[in-house]
């Protein structure tokens, strides 16, 4: 990625180059954390415009991982009760949260419109899109 991006450019080009390039990866976009106002913001994302620009940490599937610090792979958004719904035509998600110097920033979060589509790969293969990001900061 040329070096002359902003960050945030960056960050989009990242989005752009899993949503093109993996089929289910439908809405690919970076939330970051404010840890004084426990909140998720809305980074740069590719995909359906979504009103939760704002999340509280805690709230859907995004916030619980600004908590626990873990991936959140989620096969069926149908059968979770802590989500927020962007679109209808979303049926599986992952969350893979953003460490930098061991603290969780943020997070990437993919939408997909298959059930069930995220194996360990993707997880590994996030985490290492996350380390290579996490030297921007
Ligand atoms: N589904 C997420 C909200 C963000 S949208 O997927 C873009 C959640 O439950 O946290």
């Amino acid at each position: 990625i040329n070096t002359t991006l902003s960050r945030d450019e960056k960050l989009l080009a990242v989005c752009e180059l899993l949503s093109n390039g993996i089929a289910y990866y439908n809405w690919v976009g970076f939330y970051f954390a404010n840890h004084e106002t426990q909140t998720l913001h809305l980074g740069p994302y590719v995909g359906a415009e979504t009103d939760h620009t704002v999340i509280p940490f805690g709230k859907g599937i995004c916030g619980q991982v600004a908590v626990s610090n873990a991936n959140f792979v989620v096969p069926d958004v149908a059968a979770q009760d802590n989500y927020i719904a962007c679109s209808f035509t979303v049926k599986s998600e992952i969350v893979v949260p953003l460490f930098v110097n061991g603290k969780n920033i943020g997070q990437i979060d993919i939408d997909s419109h298959v059930i069930d589509p995220f194996t360990e790969a993707d997880e590994r293969f996030l985490e290492f899109v996350n380390q290579e990001i996490a030297k921007l900061f």
